[in-house]
């Protein structure tokens, strides 16, 4: 390859440099599109061909279908690693010795208050309001108690803020829940895990202890974990674009929920088991709801298929798909949804209209039949996303502070009218 893209406009030739990533992924570098060519820009809605940055996060080969964290294969993460591992691998780059997995969850726990006050603010919600707009909003008013500034030229400002947001963000997501479901706001216990902690802020009844589930503890982790983070998606795009005002860390984070409740991206969770159990309560007629998603009249999706970047499959909904039968084997529950799910993903998978379109199961579309076997509420399933996703946006606003990447302002070829003389109320 020459290393270089030639461009030619009006008969005038560009030179452009190729930039080649560490998995020989190649990017034209256009940095000086508009100074060289006197103001011509790129049109690409939705970015689907841009790259936004430089990123040694994650990456992810849509045709392959393979996803890794920092090098380290998805599929190896979810079966030997626990959920606070690969949040220290995403944020600091390396999985963490013993000491360094110790002294990172004591921070995070002793991070782990949230002001009383903060409950006053989620006094103020309606009881059914949608927990992805509630949590969304405490997190940003998390800066109203926690107000210094990030010093990002300080690693220990930016570790502080790191743990704050880890310790506290379970607390409010737990907290959303129970306060939908009637239940008292409750604290963790110190002596569990990061995940085990979770899940009896979730679920402890007031009149009982918390039993611990081994089955439902290592599902969650797992399905934290193949959450974690998945590159430039829409949500993560938010984080790095608020972050890149220079915004705090809690307010981009708040953004990229905002982002993710959306469901063509993490609302999709719910949305599939919705259309499950829409289907079923339709008689279960798989072939109906095949037809509705393929009639361009007809506004219906198969919720849970199709994915921007994966055109072969999607390396998470493999791992998800066998854990739902297994969880569901190991709990003893025979959910009818499951059995549409799969009848829904043969019909699709043999489906010309799927296949051309290289539409397959994404993340969401089992996900929901294990929350749903863990006994998570529906309207739960998208906040479990962003807990999942949470150390992917830090790891994604870090990496673009310490990189000094500059504020985030696309361009537009505007279309609208020409300069035309102002019409006084009486005429128009
Ligand atoms: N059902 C029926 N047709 C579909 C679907 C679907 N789920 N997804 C895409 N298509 C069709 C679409 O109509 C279009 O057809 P045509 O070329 O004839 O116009 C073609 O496939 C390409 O679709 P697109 O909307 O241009 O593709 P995109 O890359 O912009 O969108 C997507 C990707 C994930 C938003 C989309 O596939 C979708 O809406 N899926 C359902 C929602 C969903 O499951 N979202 C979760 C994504 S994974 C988790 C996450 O990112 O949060």
């Amino acid at each position: 390859m020459s290393g270089i893209a030639s461009l030619e406009i009006d008969g005038k030739k560009y030179d452009f440099p190729l930039t080649v990533g560490t998995e020989n992924e190649v990017a034209i570098d256009i940095n000086t599109l508009r100074s060289v060519t006197n103001g011509v820009t790129t049109l690409d809605p939705g970015y689907k061909n841009t790259g936004a940055c430089e990123s040694a996060i994650t990456f992810l080969d849509g045709e392959k279908g393979i996803l890794r964290y920092r090098g380290y294969s998805i599929e190896e993460l979810a079966e030997k690693a626990d959920f606070l591992e690969v949040c220290y691998l995403l944020i600091f780059g390396e999985l963490p010795s013993r000491d360094e997995l110790q002294k990172f969850h004591n921070d995070i726990r002793e991070q782990s208050i949230v002001a009383e006050d903060m409950k006053k603010i989620l006094d103020g919600f309606p009881q059914a309001a949608h927990p992805m707009g509630v949590l969304s909003s405490l997190t940003s008013a998390l800066i109203a108690f926690n107000p210094s500034s990030v010093n990002v030229d300080s690693e220990e400002d930016m570790y502080r803020a790191i743990v704050r947001i880890l310790g506290k963000f379970p607390v409010l997501t737990a907290w959303t829940y129970r306060k939908r479901a009637g239940l008292p706001l409750d604290y963790g216990d110190d002596t569990l895990n990061y995940v085990e902690n979770f899940l009896k802020m979730m679920f402890k009844k007031p009149h009982s202890d918390y039993k611990r589930n081994e089955v439902v503890s290592n599902a969650m982790d797992k399905l934290l974990i193949l959450h974690a983070d998945h590159e430039q998606n829409c949500s993560t795009s938010t984080v790095r674009m608020v972050g890149s005002s220079h915004a705090g860390l809690f307010v981009s984070i708040s953004a990229g929920i905002s982002a993710l409740w959306g469901p063509l991206h993490g609302g999709a969770n719910q949305a599939v088991i919705e259309m499950l159990e829409a289907i079923k309560a339709d008689g279960g007629d798989t072939k109906k709801y095949m037809a509705k998603a393929k009639d361009k009249n007809d506004p219906f999706r198969l919720m849970g298929f199709g994915h921007r970047v994966y055109k072969n499959f999607d390396p998470r909904a493999k791992i998800i798909k066998k854990a739902a039968d297994e969880v569901l084997n190991d709990l003893g529950i025979d959910d009818p949804i499951l059995e549409i799910a799969k009848g829904l993903e043969k019909e699709a998978l043999e489906d010309p209209y799927f296949v051309d379109r290289k539409l397959y199961p994404n993340v969401d579309f089992y996900s929901g039949i294990i929350y749903r076997a863990l006994g998570i509420p529906v309207e739960m399933f998208t906040p479990m996303f962003a807990l999942g996703r949470l150390p992917g946006w830090i790891a994604q606003w870090r990496e673009m502070r310490l990189r000094k990447e500059p504020i985030g302002r696309p361009r537009q070829v505007y279309i609208g009218e020409n300069l035309r003389a102002f019409k006084d109320i009486d005429y128009r």
